[in-house]
């Protein structure tokens, strides 16, 4: 299985995602500060993977802190803490995985330092390893809705390497095919940073799961055809009345879906869950680099010199375009998310 951040013994090494598919490189931060750059540069990307990685980064940052009092180290790591946050602000993963941090400072007020330290190095890979059984779970509830033969169109990279490991909208996929269902997947290239055509297919080719690539302005005609016969998607933000923040295409997506009679699956954790929001209207939406728009992989310029560029990371799609979330603890509609979240 792909492990897309990792702690080593003192360092963080990540799976270097910009660099993917043509070459498998990682990185090894040894600054929190460097694991931060990496969460701005999309050297980490996808909601879970980032709160993984920042609580990785709150860890790595703990050890190098010298105060010696609770207090002064709790201030020092809130600084931390902070600076990681910053980073990106759509994904709910990151603020949640960072607070799980905050909470184990917290809970070990009487602990020396040292002990601290040891005690946020514990949860941050605590964090990891559950996400990873949590995509399984997931997977394993996901994996029910696929039959025999079908093709699911995805968008962005919801996979091992958005994640822990194992995947969401992939990880229902990945069960699937584990269980002996023949599956095949239509990856939507995702402009404009293009992780379906970068990360997707390169992912699904480790597992030799098939796998063919669209533009993204291919998925109405293909559906047309009947070549489609589910969507799953994965999230980086849900409102608790089930409206849904994800990749820039994914509402365009939803509404050929309806338009289509496809049904249209997000999985995600219940990590991804924003119960503060009561509806996606309120999900702050990343701006990104007008770079990234006006050159391919910023590489070659594909526009003029003054061209006016808007490049939103993602969208929102209302919950009456949703079949249902498939979560660790079952499947919802969306208007039932919030009993879902209250169920243990
Ligand atoms: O900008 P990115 O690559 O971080 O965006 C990622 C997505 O939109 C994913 O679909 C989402 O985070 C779900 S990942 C399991």
């Amino acid at each position: 299985m792909i492990s897309p951040i990792e702690w080593k013994d003192g360092y963080v090494r990540l799976l270097d995602q910009q660099a993917l598919p043509h070459s498998v490189t990682f990185l090894d931060c040894r600054d929190y500060r460097v694991v931060a750059q990496a969460i701005k540069d999309l050297r980490v990307r996808g909601a879970p993977a980032i709160g993984i990685a920042a609580a990785m980064g709150v860890a790595l940052g703990a050890q190098t802190l010298e105060a010696k009092t609770f207090d002064a180290f709790s201030k020092d790591l809130c600084e931390i803490c902070d600076h990681l946050a910053a980073t990106r602000p759509t994904a709910v993963n990151l603020f949640w995985a960072i607070e799980q941090m905050k909470k184990v400072l917290n809970t070990h007020r009487d602990a020396s330092v040292v002990e601290l330290k040891a005690q946020l190095i514990t949860e941050a890979c605590r964090i990891l390893k559950e996400d990873i059984e949590v995509n399984k779970a997931i997977g394993r509830h996901g994996a029910a809705l696929l039959a025999e033969g079908q093709t699911v169109m995805t968008h962005c990279n919801a996979g091992s390497l958005a994640t822990g490991g194992y995947g969401t909208a992939l990880g229902v996929v990945r069960a699937a095919c584990e269980e002996g269902k023949n599956i095949s997947v239509i990856a939507g290239e995702t402009r404009p940073v293009l992780q379906g055509a970068r990360l997707t297919v390169w992912e699904l080719q480790q597992d030799k799961i098939p796998v063919t690539l669209i533009t993204d302005n291919m998925a109405g005609a293909l559906m047309r055809q009947g070549r489609i016969q589910v969507c799953v998607v994965g999230a980086d933000r849900i409102a608790s009345n089930g409206d849904v923040v994800n990749k820039i295409g994914t509402y365009s997506l939803a509404v050929l879906a309806r338009a289509h009679g496809v049904p249209f699956y997000v999985a995600a954790p219940r990590s991804t869950i924003d119960a503060s929001m009561s509806s996606g209207d309120g999900i702050p939406i990343e701006e990104r680099d007008t770079g990234e728009v006006a050159n391919v992989l910023g590489m070659t310029r594909i526009t003029p010199e003054n061209t006016v560029i808007h490049n939103p990371a993602f969208d929102m799609t209302p919950a009456q375009l949703i079949t249902g979330i498939i979560t660790e603890r079952g499947i919802f509609r969306p208007e039932d998310l919030a009993r879902g979240m209250l169920e243990c």
